[in-house]
Order: C-alpha cells, then structure tokens, then sequence
C-alpha cells in the first residue's frame, strides 16, 4: 500500500524537487504497537499489578492459572464470568480509538495486545491487523480437546439455540457468561470442563499467534514502535519492541510509571495513554 504516513528526508531543495525526492525517498512507515492492561484501565477495566487488581481480595495471578481452575473451576468460572460481563459493559476510549487511526494510515501496521478483552477491536481495530497474544477472554475453549466457541459480551446465545438439552444442560452451558449461570460448562464433544481461551501463567503462547508476530517482525524493521500500556514483565515484549525497532526506528513508551523498556526508549511519555496516544497519533500523521 502506498504510503501515506512518510517521512521526508531532504528539506534543502527546490520545491518541486523536493517534492520528487520526497516522494523518491519517502519511506513506507512500518509500525507496532504493542499495548497492555494500562491502556484499557482508562475504560474502567482494572490492571493486573495495579492496586485495583485484586478480585475479592484475590490475586489475579494467582487466579489465572491451570492449577487454580484444577483447585476450583467455579471460582475462576465466576471471576472470568464477571470480567466478561464487566467488559461487556464498558467502552473503547480514545487510546484504543487512536491506535485504529494510526493502523488506517500506517503503510504496515500490527497490534501485539497482551489484553484479552475486545475494547481494540471494538474501536475499530481489523483482527487480521491485531494478534491477541494471551488470547480472547470471550473465547470458551476445551481443556482436552479442541473444541472452541467464540462468544462475546454479556449474554450470546449458545451456537444452536434449538440444540440445548435443559436436563443435562450441556449445550446450554457451553457459553455461561451471566453471573446467576453457576453450573460449569462441558464440552460437547468430550465432556470435558471447558475453560476460557485466554493463556494462563506458565503456559505457552498460542504458537500461530506467536508465528504472526514473528513474520511480521521478520519481513522489516519499523519506523515507530509505540510500546503503551505495560509493565513489560515479559522478556518476549522487550525483545519484540528492540527487534522491530532496530534499524533506528522510533521507540516511544506510554507509560505513568518507569518499567524495564524505559532505558531502551528512544522517547518516554509519562502520561495516560487515553490522553498521550491521541496526540502522538496526530504528530506521527500530521
Ligand atoms: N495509561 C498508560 N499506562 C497505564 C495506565 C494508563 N492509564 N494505567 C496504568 N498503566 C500502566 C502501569 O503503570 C503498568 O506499568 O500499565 C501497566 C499495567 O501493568 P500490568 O497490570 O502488569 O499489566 P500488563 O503489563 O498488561 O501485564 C501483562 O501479565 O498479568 C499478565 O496476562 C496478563 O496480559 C497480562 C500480562
């Protein structure tokens, strides 16, 4: 796609010519973002370490593990049963807006979201320009087998409404989202508890996700790399923002508070990101 967010390089010549250098030397601007639970804080959804992170006294990081739901599956059904319902109730804000603005005018644009709620795309942002890294909290999945159902918000119908067999209730339960649907969801294919799709700690990424980022990483360097949002605890958020912006690129980091990216920063805003990501987007298109 042509370019239409560029840099032009030489500003020391006539216009006409500079116009033709310009155009001859403007650059197709790759971008990443990459983004994480500070970015949607402003929409009313709490942080992981932040100090509104607890859930019923509880930590989430110690919720959102195999051995937790193992412990007691209607807990963390209740907890993500509440999350969903708690997004489903709140709106993108103008961080997620503006990262949808920036893809639309970006030559190469990807999104890289730890967050597993749906505020990028409901801002606009194309999935096939977005990879959800540790998953989709509205996706039900199978702890066995394959089987997975996407779902979305507070109260989506199961796949087959005619299909839900209220005395075993297996089908009706396959998407429980309602708060009041304590039962858990079995799957309809092995019978096993199913689980929402989101990666819990200590497990692996999701590996076509991961093969995405890396293509992408892969093909070139980017010219603006906006790291927002995170406490960048995990070593593959680092080395992906240093990778993409290694050929000099732009490496800007929107975050209130210092986190191990900081030192790496080619430009550090210590603002919200609803309110600094509106602006950056207009500098970088403008
Ligand atoms: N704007 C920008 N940044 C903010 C805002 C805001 N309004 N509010 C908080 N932050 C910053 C905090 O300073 C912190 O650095 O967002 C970060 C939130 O950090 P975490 O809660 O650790 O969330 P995140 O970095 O996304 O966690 C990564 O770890 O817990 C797991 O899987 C989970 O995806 C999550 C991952």
């Amino acid at each position: 796609m042509l370019a239409t967010l560029t840099l032009v390089i030489a500003p020391s010549l006539a216009a006409t010519d500079l116009e033709i250098v310009g155009y001859c030397r403007s650059y197709v601007v790759r971008v990443l973002v990459i983004t994480g639970a500070g970015v949607s804080a402003e929409s009313g959804i709490p942080t992981f370490r932040g100090k509104d992170g607890y859930w019923r006294n509880l930590d989430p990081i110690k919720l959102a593990t195999a051995e937790a739901f193992a412990r007691d599956p209607e807990l963390v059904w209740k907890w993500y049963r509440e999350r969903r319902q708690h997004i489903h109730n709140v709106q993108p804000n103008a961080g997620h807006e503006a990262i949808a603005r920036l893809a639309q005018r970006a030559g190469e644009f990807l999104l890289v979201t730890q967050n597993v709620d749906d505020l990028h795309e409901r801002a606009g942002m194309a999935k096939t320009e977005m990879v959800q890294i540790h998953g989709d909290i509205f996706l039900t999945k199978c702890s066995h087998c394959d089987f997975s159902y996407a779902g979305r918000g507070g109260s989506p119908e199961p796949p087959d409404a005619s299909a839900v067999e209220p005395e075993s209730g297996r089908l009706g339960s396959i998407a429980p989202t309602s708060e009041s649907d304590g039962n858990l969801p079995r799957c309809p294919e092995c019978n096993s508890l199913l689980r929402p799709g989101v990666v819990w700690f200590g497990e692996p990424l999701p590996a076509r996700e991961t093969q995405r980022v890396e293509n992408y990483l892969q093909r070139d360097s980017c010219g603006v790399v906006i790291v927002a949002g995170t406490t960048a605890t995990f070593g593959y958020i680092i080395d992906w923002a240093l990778r993409a912006s290694r050929r000099g690129g732009q490496l800007i980091e929107v975050n209130p508070e210092e986190t191990p990216l900081s030192r790496f920063a080619t430009r550090l805003v210590r603002e919200p990101a609803a309110v600094a990501l509106p602006r950056i987007v207009d500098q970088l298109i403008n």
